[in-house]
């Protein structure tokens, strides 16, 4: 198993300051954004890596007397699906950890907290690329063809469903 590093996502208290450095002073661009459910606020995420979709996001949720984490939760790439499947079978061994499978069409992903609460997501990539955020549960019991068959069903039909490749492709041309 090899986990490497994708993105984190942060609770903010001002959207708007946060974007203006962020792009302005540290270079990022604005690459989606939008609610993350009815009435909720919109996520906004940046990145200045063509091979990334989001290396951070932000939320404006939080208060001045909130603690001093803001952290939302930590990203990580795994390789293969065999090895999330694995991963999912040692956390179901852990009664202390809440596991959520969502997919983001982009992705079959797991969340969860580690021993302290943090947010975790491990995510595998599948071979398409689709407008966020969005989620679906699936079903981690899944192989890996019914797996992606099941995304192909779930999201095909968006209109920016598209393959992977050519998804960042464009974005190589853009930054
Ligand atoms: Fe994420």
């Amino acid at each position: 198993m090899n986990l490497s590093w994708s993105h984190a996502v942060i609770y903010v208290r001002d959207q708007d300051v946060m974007l203006d450095f962020y792009i302005n002073v540290l270079g990022f661009a604005v690459t989606d954004r939008g609610p993350m459910g009815e009435n909720a606020p919109d996520i906004v995420f940046i990145s200045q890596d063509p091979t990334e979709h989001h290396q951070l996001a932000m939320v404006e949720v939080r208060k001045d007397q909130d603690p001093s984490n803001s952290v939302n939760h930590f990203a990580f790439r795994i390789e293969r699906f065999d090895e999330l499947k694995i991963l999912h079978a040692r956390l179901q061994d852990l009664p202390a950890i809440r596991i959520n499978p969502l997919s983001h069409g982009n992705t079959l992903s797991l969340y969860f907290n580690d021993p302290e609460g943090n947010g975790i997501e491990v995510f595998w990539d599948t071979p398409w690329h689709v407008a966020q955020p969005q989620g679906k549960t699936w079903d981690p019991a899944l192989a890996e063809a019914e797996a992606l068959a099941w995304v192909e069903a779930e999201f095909a039909s968006e209109p920016s469903f598209e393959p992977r490749e050519a998804y960042y492709a464009r974005r190589a041309q853009e930054v």
